[in-house]
């Protein structure tokens, strides 16, 4: 019998401002997640000598510094579970690319492994776990679209209604600490309160430095500007367009396609994971 695997969907950042700079390294955000319909799939087989493995359909990412790995452990170790796993891990989602894919794993991990271990804990507890692993783990633990605020752990479910996306994806994997600490990096965007985020322009603050780092993402964002008005998600690669109705965006992505590795997927306010877990928190 084949047991359906567990979702560990992408997400797109709608905006993201940089507030300012902490102490602990990290810095204060404001930004919209907008979770998808479409991402990567994870399948978990317990055993019980305790020991945790990992399968990948992708070379590249090492067994133990796999992300997914590490979530097992940490969990395992913070419940004091004597039992193990192996990870079956199907990744669709870039690396590099902005989608939060490593993060949307760790958090479906954590998820999963919680239930078929039977932890017990609560999902603020994994959400608190996930941050140790990644600022974007809590929204996947959270499994809503949602306003974030801090280093993005401060969540706030919103309801974003059904839009579509083309996401191009430009076969760049570009490292978020890279970005962060580049000496240009825009730090100082006025805190803005959510009435106000209406008005503004959805902006990335990471853009400007990407364009520097990257400079032939330029042509990119030109050749997008004649179907909308493109955005990055998150420190990118990945750059988007959102339309209201499907077949618009199926229209997009047709033209875009011969020259771009593009896709159409959907925005949600629920994540699949949530579905998966028939949980609600
Ligand atoms: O938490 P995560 O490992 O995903 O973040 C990668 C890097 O991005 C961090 O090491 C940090 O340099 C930077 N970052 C940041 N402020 C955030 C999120 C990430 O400076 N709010």
């Amino acid at each position: 019998m084949t047991v359906p695997g567990w979702p560990a969907p992408a997400k797109i950042n709608l905006f993201l401002r940089i507030t300012g700079r902490r102490d602990d390294g990290y810095h204060d955000l404001q930004t919209l997640f907008q979770i998808l319909d479409w991402g990567d799939e994870l399948q978990f087989s317990v055993n019980d000598n305790g020991r945790i493995s990992r399968h990948c359909n992708i070379s590249g990412i090492p067994e133990h510094e796999d992300i997914c790995v590490l979530a097992a452990k940490k969990l395992q170790c913070h419940a004091g579970i004597s039992q193990g796993v192996h990870i079956d891990l199907v990744k669709r989602i870039p690396m590099g690319s902005g989608l939060g894919g490593g993060s949307s794993d760790a958090a479906t991990t954590l998820l999963a492994l919680n239930r078929v271990w039977s932890c017990g804990l609560s999902g603020q507890q994994l959400a608190d776990l996930g941050l140790e692993l990644g600022a974007d783990v809590p929204v996947f633990v959270l499994g809503r679209s949602a306003y974030a605020e801090g280093r993005g752990e401060q969540l706030h479910a919103v309801s974003l209604g059904q839009p579509f996306y083309v996401l191009v994806f430009p076969r760049l994997a570009i490292s978020t600490a890279e970005v962060f600490r580049h000496p240009e990096l825009k730090r100082n965007s006025r805190r803005l309160d959510w009435s106000e985020f209406k008005n503004t322009r959805m902006r990335n603050d990471c853009l400007d430095v990407v364009l520097r780092l990257y400079p032939e993402l330029e042509n990119l964002v030109n050749d997008l500007q004649e179907y909308g008005e493109p955005r990055m998600s998150g420190t990118g690669s990945t750059f988007f367009l959102q339309f209201d109705s499907k077949n618009a965006a199926i229209k997009a992505a047709s033209n875009l396609k011969c020259r771009y590795n593009v896709r159409v997927v959907g925005g949600v306010d629920v994540s699949p994971l949530l579905d998966r877990l028939s949980v609600s928190w």
